[in-house]
């Protein structure tokens, strides 16, 4: 296959390839002179020579204006630019020496949304992963770790927040010069370095640690949005608390401050004192946030505040580590979520989302370990590999020690590690250790990329009254030097009887349950066995309870086995995947013109069940239960797969299933709506409520799907009486189902965007609506939107809203026969990643999968890449990501 252009081959990097640092640099003064046209950045750096070998800094789109050693200016001859470094001979440095250089940078002009740039009148910084070279000349790696000592100079008056990291230390004006200083007493890698300037209104309130130190919080946002940041400032300091209590992790800096930016890569940033976050996490208000964002924001706050331990304080080493400071921090916010909400729901809503995106991803090009061996560019591994499944592994490891001896085992890690630049190996060896048990095998978790797949079958002895589990693991084998290993698999188990649980006979250590009804069996052979005595009937296994682990787990269930398991197992991920599994099996069938009306009607007569008693059943729970697989999922279990037909099967079972169940769901609607108001009259994001509308709008969705005969009046109602966007958006969302351009669809997109033009984040979200909604004429629309004044393609929220929605959820028109879906992307990629690479990576996976479809969409989507990968010039990103898109056909 032809290879992607690019001017020179990108340079692969290898984590076997790591060496510490040559030089090492102690210190780090930074003056920032802001300028209107383009900023001054002088740089001292104090440094150390750790080998003799010539000192190589990074920098990229720098304008070199001084270069001087220990206060000697450098010769031209004395030193090399290129493109990326700045390269001085050994022979003119001595063992220890300062560095000084003058550059001049261009934020204005800086797309990439990477180093210093501009948004919305503001400058604001984004450094990691390599972001902080764009900046100054400096050695670029989380491992050269330095005081940073700041001064920013601009004009009195033009700004009133100039901000960095750590302490304020001077403020004040000479000249019509202001300059404010800003001294962080921690070492750091340079990525966690921040700059913040622009006129910013702020608010304001404390926490007060467990030792008894006040640390001031801010949160700094346009004067606009002063109104909507009482809920994440109420999550920062919950999760402050949760870091101390469950952790006992404590603030260690007096202020702690957030900055919202419109245009950002990513959901936010942990710069040490200073993050920095998209709007869309850390804005929130009844008005204009939904429910889901009101979590989201809860949740992002509280990952970045957790970093503060796991990855300021104890860093990565290198960015083949870069799991070592997600994993952990993505497990810890997700207990803290769960903590703050139903720990219940969180478990499937985490475990739906790695099977739906990360099995996607491990199974496609760009499948890699959690910890990766090889890379070109480090932005295109910021993964659902590394974030998700290394949060699951952390998991797996909680659980195999306990929470005692997990507790002693972050401790030792934080203790032992602190200041330090560390790897993965570092954290298994303090779980290993302060446990005294032996990951050996565990660690494959880190080094085999793939899902494993568990194939279980069962055997009854009705004799011997013996029940067997037969357990065999398949590893993909995706690492052309080794053969795959058998891994080490916790799976929690259950037996289901008519009468309940069994109370198995084994040993004391692994039962998780009081009852004995509960099990972690440790899976670390290809194949093996279990054995169950005294079962006086044939049991329904409840295996992988909790998700114990990120795998396939295939078991051949009865069709009312699987029935069983979703209507009475007390395991809130098992009942989620038998219902996912009948799906399976209802879509199945479908593609394939086989009939399956009783089994259809069977499903349906267990949800009208479960639906009559909302009040036992987590309404949460129910919503997730009755969803549909996510289409991505259904792919990887029915590859190659034709994209349209999948798309029609899922929508003809969920349209047999509505009808079945449109009685019950508008009664059900109506008492929802009855029952919400009673509760709340006025709203709020929190506990019960939360599930309850998100049942209610099910149903409201659900009934518009099969235009219901009421559901005209019941959108309408709810979208103009609405006191909160949930229900609102959901209002609309659900006038969009309904037949090709219903008046009423129309007339609620209207109101929608003149209701909330001013609003940055909800006019995203009216895009998102429109991207997703089904027509024939749906990528006409996509193209009439892009011109929409509103849009911009230099906002990657907007980009996602719009590009990134249409390509994942409109599948009718995405895979549309012809091509043209395909060819839309490849013509927007192009286009953005002139303007910013990340994001123009990030969204080519849709067409990266294209071996997973049958022949006619994987030609069409294979070409589309080829046009891409024949542009004369494409970033590292784009690059990487077209060309193992095209060449590598492992995982498939
Ligand atoms: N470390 C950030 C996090 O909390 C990730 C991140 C934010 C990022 N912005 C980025 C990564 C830009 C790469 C590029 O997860
Ligand atoms: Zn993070």
């Amino acid at each position: 296959m032809k290879e992607a252009s690019a001017a020179t081959q990108p340079e692969i990097k290898y984590l076997s390839d790591y060496q510490p640092p040559a030089y090492t640099i102690d210190r780090t003064e930074l003056y920032f002179d802001i300028q209107p046209a383009f900023t001054l950045v002088s740089c001292h750096l104090t440094m150390r020579r750790q080998r003799l070998e010539d000192l190589q800094l990074d920098g990229q789109s720098l304008e070199l204006i001084a270069c001087s050693v220990d206060d000697k200016p450098l010769s031209s001859d004395q030193y090399t630019v290129t493109a990326e470094h700045l390269i001085i001979q050994a022979k003119y440095l001595a063992d220890s020496f300062t560095l000084s250089t003058k550059v001049k940078i261009f934020p204005a002009e800086n797309t990439s949304l990477e180093g210093l740039y501009h948004s919305r009148g503001m400058y604001c910084t984004q450094c990691e992963a390599e972001g902080f070279r764009k900046i100054t000349y400096f050695i670029d790696r989380p491992d050269v770790m330095s005081e940073f000592l700041v001064t920013i100079q601009a004009p009195e008056g033009r700004f009133n927040r100039m901000l960095s990291n750590g302490n304020c230390i001077q403020d004040s004006v000479l000249d019509g010069v202001r300059t404010v200083c800003w001294h962080d007493p921690f070492k750091k890698p340079c990525y966690l370095f921040a700059l913040v300037v622009g006129n910013l209104a702020v608010v304001e309130d404390q926490f007060v640690t467990q030792s008894g130190r006040d640390v001031k919080l801010q949160i700094f946002v346009e004067d606009k949005d002063v109104e909507k940041c009482a809920h994440a400032m109420l999550s920062l300091q919950q999760a402050m608390r949760w870091d101390e209590t469950v952790y006992g992790r404590e603030y260690d800096l007096d202020v702690y401050m957030i900055v919202a930016v419109d245009d950002f890569n990513m959901g936010a940033m942990e710069n040490k004192g200073l993050n920095v976050f998209n709007t869309s996490c850390v804005l929130a208000h009844p008005d204009t946030t939904t429910d889901q964002g009101f979590q989201r924001v809860e949740a992002v706050v509280a990952h970045e505040y957790f970093h503060n331990w796991s990855g300021n304080r104890v860093t990565c080493r290198d960015w083949f580590q870069l799991s070592l400071k997600e994993g952990f921090t993505v497990y810890r916010d997700s207990e803290f979520s769960a903590d703050m909400n139903s720990r219940a729901v969180k478990r499937i809503e985490d475990a739906s989302f790695l099977r739906a995106h990360q099995f996607v991803e491990d199974a496609g090009p760009m499948a890699h370990p959690v910890q990766p061996k090889s890379f070109i560019e480090i932005s295109n591994f910021y993964t659902l590999t590394i974030y998700e499944k290394g949060a699951e592994v952390v998991r797996m490891m909680a659980n195999l020690l306990g929470p005692e001896r997990f507790r002693q085992a972050t401790d030792l890690y934080f203790s032992r590690h602190d200041g330090q630049a560390v790897t993965c190996e570092d954290f298994v060896l303090a779980m290993e250790q302060a446990a005294d048990i032996d990951l050996t095998q565990f660690r494959l978790w880190y080094d085999q990329a793939g899902t494993p797949t568990l194939e279980v079958t069962d055997d009854y002895d009705a004799e011997a009254q013996q029940y067997h589990l037969f357990f065999k693991q398949q590893i993909p084998a995706l690492d052309p030097k080794r053969a795959p290993q058998a891994m080490h698999i916790p799976v929690r188990i259950a037996l289901l009887g008519e009468a309940g649980f069994y109370r198995l006979q084994w040993g004391e250590e692994q039962a998780i349950s009081s009852d004995n009804t509960e099990f972690v069996f440790d899976i670390t052979q290809s194949e093996q066995q279990l054995s169950f005595n005294n079962i006086p009937e044939k049991p329904v296994p409840s295996l992988l309870r909790g998700f114990s682990a990120p795998i396939h787990l295939n078991f051949a269930y009865d069709f009312a086995d699987m029935l069983t398991l979703l209507a009475r197992d007390d395991d809130g991920f098992t009942r989620f995947n038998a219902s996912q599994c009948i799906f399976e099996q209802l879509i199945n069938a479908q593609m394939h013109q086989q009939a399956c009306d009783t089994q259809l009607q069977q499903l349906a007569a267990t949800f009208a069940t479960l639906l009559h008693d909302v009040d036992d059943n987590d309404p949460a729970l129910l919503t997730m239960l009755m969803s549909l697989p996510a289409q991505s999922y259904l792919l990887e279990r029915f590859k190659p797969c034709d994209p349209l037909a999948l798309h029609h099967a899922c929508a003809d079972i969920k349209r047999m299933l509505i009808q079945q169940l449109q009685q019950n769901m508008a009664k059900l609607y109506l008492a929802l709506e009855q029952r919400l108001q009673d509760m709340q009259a006025v709203y709020q994001p929190f506990g019960q409520a939360i599930g309850l509308r998100a049942l209610k709008n099910f149903c409201l969705s659900s009934l518009a799907f099969i235009e219901h005969e009421d559901v005209h009046s019941m959108i309408e109602r709810q979208y103009f009486t609405a006191n909160n966007m949930t229900d609102r958006y959901a209002a609309l969302n659900a006038s969009l189902r309904l037949q090709n351009h219903s008046a009423l669809a129309k007339q609620l997109l209207v109101d929608f965007y003149q209701r909330f033009a001013d609003e940055s984040l909800v006019v995203n979200m009216w895009f998102q609506a429109q991207a997703v909604q089904e027509s024939d004429s749906a990528l006409i629309h996509m193209q009439q939107l892009l011109e929409h004044p509103a849009f911009d393609l230099q906002n990657p929220n907007k980009c996602r809203a719009l590009i990134a929605s249409f390509c994942q959820h409109n599948h009718a028109a995405f895979h549309a026969v012809d091509g043209s879906g395909y060819q839309f992307l490849a013509t927007q990629i192009i286009a953005l990643d002139k303007l910013n690479p990340q994001i123009a990576a990030r969204m080519m996976s849709p067409l990266s999968h294209w071996r997973k479809y049958t022949v006619n969409h994987a030609e069409h989507m294979r070409a589309a890449l080829q046009t891409i990968a024949d542009q004369p010039t494409l970033s590292k990103d784009v690059f990487e990501v077209v060309n193992k898109s095209l060449n590598n056909s492992t995982g498939e």
